[in-house]
């Protein structure tokens, strides 16, 4: 059996799936039945200091985007950090921590951007034994008007100083979590590194509104007739938070830093590839808000029967394995040619492929009188999209051409060696196939 225990920063936990700073993990109740659910460790819904009281709306705080068989795709929300008393979340920390040694316990915080504030706080969250603490600077609403959250991921020079006064004032571990509402990923995470982060986390959640009533003209979640933007996350995030953790995974500045991975996670498979692209662990929030704590099982023997099967006994075999395949446009090998196949046997003659590829592509379904649908090889681009809208899984494949056969597009042969091949409009010194 593959061994699921992960090692991150010298935090130990029996498995990678960490619940993420949320409702989840607001309060002793709920962590502690996380844990005997099977989570290999918690971030601590986000504290605040003992300043002005964080106060929730009372209306309606999340909106949800949901697929055709109304599976909740996305989730929108407006609530704010902890508005609990920090030193009630504290002592919760403290009796948990105590009772589960097993398990990581990391503490998140969100105090304003000066060092007092950090200063008081940091000794208090060190005192409670926790393993690490996660510093939010990603939440997009609320707190990121108080010059909290966003506001300071935003700015890499705020996330450098801060994180440098939480290793000045702090132990252990510190993870500082970033806001995906920025161009260049790549810059917060460096300041971090800077600063002198353990790791990064990411990402937290994406400006968003979800949906606007059409009766009232008002945005959703709408409390008393307004509404505001919220923060995105869940399955439809993933691959935005997939392609951020990539960045900071192979560019030589950040490459190397830790990386716990946030964003869409729900099956073991979505970790399996958050870890192929260089995260230690992953956390998660939206499906276990949306299916419960128990979902953790599914993702623990889904993991470990996948590595079982593909020879790897342990997570850090399979930590960032990915990364070198994610490459520039520049690099891809423009020799390779694929050409989609429609299965005779599985196709339900829906016709969606062609409508797709007649009217927005490049002609290359035709479609018989007894609609029969079948690829034109000379006009196929192997663009994808007819596999992208068909409703049969596997039913249209893009199969990749042997080197040496004729491209009946092209007329050229495909080249011998894939692999050698580089190419590019813009790259003079490319080889042209022959
Ligand atoms: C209702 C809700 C409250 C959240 N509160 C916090 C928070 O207090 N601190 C924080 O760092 N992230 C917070 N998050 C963001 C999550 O920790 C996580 O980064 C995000 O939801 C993406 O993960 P997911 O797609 O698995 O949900 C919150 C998310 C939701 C849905």
């Amino acid at each position: 059996m593959a061994d699921l225990t992960t090692n991150f920063l010298g935090i130990k936990s029996p498995n990678p799936f960490w619940l993420a700073s949320a409702p989840p993990t607001d309060k002793e109740y709920n962590v502690r039945r996380a844990f005997e659910a099977g989570w290999g460790g918690v971030v601590w819904k986000t504290l605040g200091s003992e300043g002005p009281p964080v106060v929730n709306v009372n209306g309606p705080r999340y909106g949800a985007i949901y697929g055709a068989d109304r599976r909740l795709l996305g989730l929108n929300n407006i609530e704010l950090i902890t508005d609990r008393p920090l030193q009630t979340n504290l002592d919760e920390i403290k009796r948990v921590k105590a009772d589960y040694p097993d398990r990581a316990m990391i503490v998140s915080i969100m105090v304003p951007c000066e060092e007092q504030a950090w200063k008081d706080i940091l000794p208090r969250v060190q005192e409670t034994g926790a393993d690490g603490i996660e510093l939010n600077f990603g939440c997009p609403h609320g707190m990121s008007e108080r010059g909290m959250g966003a506001a300071v991921g935003q700015v890499p020079e705020y996330i450098e100083m801060v994180t440098r006064w939480c290793k000045q004032y702090y132990d252990k571990p510190v993870i500082v979590k970033l806001t995906p509402n920025i161009t260049d990923i790549r810059k917060p995470a460096a300041a971090a590194m800077r600063g002198g982060a353990d790791a990064v986390s990411l990402i937290n959640t994406i400006n968003s509104i979800t949906s606007v009533n059409l009766d009232t003209m008002s945005p959703e979640p709408s409390i008393d007739g307004k509404g505001s933007h919220g923060g995105y996350c869940g399955p439809a995030v993933k691959p935005i938070a997939l392609s951020m953790v990539s960045e900071i995974a192979r560019h030589p500045d950040t490459h190397g830093l830790p990386i716990s991975g946030i964003g869409g996670v729900t099956t073991w498979r979505d970790a399996a590839e958050y870890i192929s692209l260089g995260c230690g662990n992953v956390q998660v929030c939206t499906a276990a808000m949306t299916y419960g704590f128990k979902i953790v099982q599914e993702m623990i023997s889904g993991l470990s029967q996948w590595m079982d099967e593909k020879g790897y006994t342990s997570v850090e075999q399979v930590v960032g394995r990915a990364v070198p395949n994610v490459t520039d446009w520049q690099y891809l090998n423009l020799n390779y040619v694929a050409k989609a196949k429609i299965s005779q046997d599985d196709c339900i003659k829906c016709g969606r492929c062609y409508a797709a590829c007649e009217d927005t592509s490049h002609q290359a379904i035709a479609m018989s009188a007894d609609r029969t649908f079948t690829v034109i090889d000379e006009e196929c681009v192997a663009c994808n999209l007819c596999v992208d809208v068909c409703p049969v899984e596997n039913c249209i494949t893009m199969e990749a051409m042997e080197p040496g056969q004729v491209d009946p597009r092209t007329g050229k042969v495909v080249q011998k060696d894939y692999a050698n091949w580089t190419t590019h409009p813009n790259n003079p010194g490319a080889v042209a196939a022959e």
